[in-house]
């Protein structure tokens, strides 16, 4: 998993344009079908796209509520506060069973465009101690766009959270005026403002207010900056 890039090569710019061939390569055998059995582990992610994906597959990999580490490789005090992880629990077990494209659905503009700003290094990277890169943040909204739905349907779909913003509120209503889920200050926050998949999520609202409540594992709004920044 760790080091070795499958070509031999080492570490460089050259190194990316056999990937770039190999993915374009690989996006051609999806189109071309037959490939979707591999293409649905997330080791395939990590195999084909090598260095960019091992902080990915590393974080999805730890057990949920356990301390772990983010993408970045800063200690998580709660796994559960990453919704990869908790994803991942299987179905029994009250999770999801998700790998990575249960998430990620690679349409195949998303992929040609990550291949060439991965290739061209128009993408942002940031260093990982342990593994080398990661990629630039996405949110949930720029997720959705791939695919042409708002920045909630990547959540609130009828596959996953076959749910309303309403429902999220009741689900929540324990916070009372501190729940996360309403729409408040004349705006509606994006999932993934709090929820983060690869990294500790955070409470937005904290923001501003003390009083907002933390869970397990989670971050305030500072705590989360100073950990964005120092990537
Ligand atoms: C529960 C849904 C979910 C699963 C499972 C998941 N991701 Fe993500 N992924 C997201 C979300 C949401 C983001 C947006 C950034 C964030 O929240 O950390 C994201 C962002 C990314 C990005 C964009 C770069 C970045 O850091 O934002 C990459 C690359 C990525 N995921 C790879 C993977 C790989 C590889 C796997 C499997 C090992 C995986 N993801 C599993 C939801 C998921
Ligand atoms: C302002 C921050 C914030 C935003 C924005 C947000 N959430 Fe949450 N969400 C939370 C917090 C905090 C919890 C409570 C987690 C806990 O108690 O462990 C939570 C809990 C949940 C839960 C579990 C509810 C339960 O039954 O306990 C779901 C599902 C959820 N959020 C989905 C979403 C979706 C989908 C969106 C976007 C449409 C969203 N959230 C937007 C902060 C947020
Ligand atoms: C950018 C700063 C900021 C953010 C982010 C923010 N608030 Fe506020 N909020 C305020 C300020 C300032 C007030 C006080 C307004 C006043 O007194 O007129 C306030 C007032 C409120 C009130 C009225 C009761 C009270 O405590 O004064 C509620 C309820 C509230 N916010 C909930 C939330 C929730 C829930 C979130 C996250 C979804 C959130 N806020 C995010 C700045 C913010």
């Amino acid at each position: 998993m760790s080091e070795q890039n499958g070509t031999g090569k080492p570490r460089g710019k050259s190194r990316k344009w056999p990937i770039t061939v190999a993915v374009v390569a690989v996006v051609a055998a999806v189109a071309g079908g037959g490939f979707w059995v591999w293409h649905e582990q997330p080791s395939f992610c990590n195999a084909i796209c090598h260095t960019p994906m091992d902080p990915y597959l590393a974080a999805f990999e730890q057990e949920p509520g356990v301390q772990g580490v983010d993408k970045w490789g800063n200690t998580v005090e709660n796994t559960d506060s990453m919704l990869a992880v908790v994803h991942a629990v299987p179905k029994e077990e009250g999770g999801a069973d998700a790998n990575c494209l249960s998430c990620h659905k690679p349409t195949m503009s998303q992929q040609l465009t990550e291949v060439s700003e991965w290739a061209t290094g128009n993408m942002p990277l940031y260093a990982n101690e342990t593994y080398g890169l990661v990629l630039g943040e996405r949110d949930t909204e720029q997720l959705g766009e791939w695919l042409s739905q708002d920045g909630d349907a990547f959540c609130l779909n009828s596959a996953c959270h076959n749910i309303t913003r309403q429902d999220l509120v009741k689900a929540t209503a324990q916070y009372g005026e501190r729940n996360p889920h309403m729409a408040m200050h004349g705006q509606q926050l994006d999932c993934g403002d709090c929820h983060k998949a690869h990294r500790a999520s955070v409470n937005a609202c904290s923001r501003c207010h003390d009083d907002a409540p933390i869970p397990d594992g989670w971050l305030t709004y500072d705590q989360a900056q100073e950990v964005a920044n120092r990537a």
